[in-house]
């Protein structure tokens, strides 16, 4: 039995330890915000957060979530009430066919609640990993550059680091 914690629930699932932590989002907690593109660590698709890290869950052995936080994006906002993030990608219509956007919403949430104001290089470099195969690439750029000169997320974090 693995035991992991996903968006603050804690989870028992029997797999095998090797298992890639996407799979068992997916196919045993039903999280399929993450999605599977290249399965190599080239696309960025499936990212997931762990202690608040952007990390390729299509190579992230689920057994190394021990004692870890996992967050997805199922973890940011509800469809009724979206994340910073994902309300900005809705309002400058970021997305195309979307089978990029959970990984690139969810890698932007660190940098933004790290950095409270990115540079546009910051920006960039820190999404770089991410690919976007219908090339709205400008578009979730305005998106995140929205909510980083808003500086909410970080805001949000430093409140919950001193509560
Ligand atoms: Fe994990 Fe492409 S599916 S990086």
């Amino acid at each position: 039995m693995i035991e992991l914690t996903v968006n603050g629930a804690t989870h028992r699932v029997d797999v095998d330890p090797a298992t890639p932590l996407l799979y068992v989002l997916r196919n045993e907690l039903g999280l399929n915000g993450a999605k599977f593109g290249c399965g190599m660590g080239q696309c960025g698709a499936c990212t997931v957060l762990v202690d608040n890290r952007p990390v390729f869950s299509c190579l992230y052995p689920v057994s190394s979530t021990a004692g870890r936080s996992v967050r997805t994006v199922e973890g940011l906002g509800t469809p009724a009430r979206p994340g910073p993030l994902q309300q900005a990608f809705i309002d400058t219509q970021a997305v195309q066919c979307g089978y990029c956007i959970a990984g690139m919403i969810v890698r932007a949430q660190a940098l933004l609640e790290k950095v409270a104001h990115p540079t546009e290089n910051q920006i960039r470099a820190h999404m770089s990993p991410n690919l976007c195969r219908c090339g709205t690439h400008m578009r979730i750029l305005e998106a995140i550059r929205k909510v980083a000169s808003s500086g909410v997320l970080h805001a949000a974090t430093n409140e919950e680091n001193r509560s």
